[in-house]
């Protein structure tokens, strides 16, 4: 069988850089665009020295006429967005145009094109701070904490709202933190970066004890992949992530064990991280499993291999 053409919006970032390649590597044709506000050209380095691979740099949510950069494609991954949870209310407008616009813009760029299947990362943040752990893909969100989950929320009603009225067949993933080779953002990158200016102090937003589960991002692209024919129904929801969560504190101990530091540390106190931050995060990862994904690798094992690849990659975080 002739193999499909697909789009990945958000190439050049960490879930996308590893999506394309898993992607060529199974024998599709990938065009990837990105703007690289986050994402890193080495990522894709090898990548676009492939000819199954086509790079557009572009800005999702500036570029005007985009839908002429989706033709010919039969699926799309929309990865790209702002990933960054932490600062959200520092720039109100962020997470609303790179997530919510942004998706309604690939969405009119699908539909032109008459592209009908959609890949989409959204998040575990959307259920906001849930009362009921594991948390699965049917429990009701009272109350968004955070704009980022919010937006991603408003994304996951524009994607359902396109497979009711243009038949659209959308797969929707809700992700715990990924963790692994590439990793930018997130808890692990910034206590790094803490540690490589000074080995000897680590300060930590809340109390240490919040409770958070991570993916490996093997696992999470496995389980992309596994689902790209197979949508049983129109719209289909799941959550990923590891049957465990440990503390931040679990974390921090991990981290000084593989680095052999002991640093003083220093909590800002509460029980949130951050306004938005929830203290507890654990999916409910049945409904994939019962399509046959399972994730590979401990929670332990993605932290060492994050730090790893930190000890390898510094330029990061010049
Ligand atoms: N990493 C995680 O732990 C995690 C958890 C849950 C959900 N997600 C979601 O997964 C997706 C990928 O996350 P990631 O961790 O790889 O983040 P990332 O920041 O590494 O990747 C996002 C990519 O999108 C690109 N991008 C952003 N805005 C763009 C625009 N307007 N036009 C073109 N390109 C644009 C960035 O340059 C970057 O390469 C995001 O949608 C994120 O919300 C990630």
């Amino acid at each position: 069988m002739k193999k499909k053409k697909v789009l990945v919006t958000g190439c050049a970032g960490f879930i996308g850089s590893h999506l394309s390649e898993k992607l060529i590597a199974k024998g599709y044709f990938v065009t990837g665009i990105d703007n690289l506000s986050t994402g890193k050209l080495n990522f894709i380095k090898k990548l676009k020295l492939n000819k199954k691979f086509k790079f557009f740099k572009i800005d999702l949510f500036k570029q005007k006429n985009l839908y002429k950069y989706f033709k010919g494609n039969q699926i799309v991954f929309h990865m790209a967005a702002n990933a960054d949870v932490k600062n959200g209310f520092l720039n109100p407008k962020k997470d609303i145009e790179q997530n919510t616009i942004v998706t309604h813009k690939v969405l009119e760029a699908m539909r032109k094109n008459r592209i009908k299947r959609i890949i989409f990362a959204s998040t575990g943040s959307i259920y906001g701070e849930p009362k009921i752990f594991p948390t699965k893909e049917n429990y009701s969100f009272p109350i968004q904490t955070s704009l980022y989950g919010s937006s991603k929320l408003a994304c996951e009603g524009l994607i359902q709202a396109y497979s009711y009225g243009f038949g659209f067949d959308s797969t929707i993933f809700r992700f715990v933190s990924i963790m692994g080779k590439r990793y930018s953002h997130g808890h692990l990158f910034d206590f790094y970066k803490q540690l490589l200016i000074n080995k000897n102090h680590l300060n930590v937003l809340g109390n240490g004890l919040q409770k958070k589960s991570y993916l490996n991002i093997e696992d999470c692209i496995n389980a992309m992949i596994l689902t790209i024919n197979r949508n049983k129904n129109p719209i289909e929801i799941y959550n990923l992530g590891t049957d465990r969560f440990i503390t931040v504190n679990h974390s921090i101990k991990t981290i000084l064990k593989i680095l052999n530091l002991s640093p003083k540390i220093y909590y800002k106190g509460g029980d949130r991280g951050w306004i938005g931050d929830s203290p507890k995060i654990y999916l409910d990862t049945k409904k994939i499993r019962k399509i046959g994904w399972k994730p590979k690798k401990t929670i332990e094992e993605s932290i060492k291999e994050t730090i790893e690849f930190f000890n390898h990659n510094k330029w990061l975080f010049k």
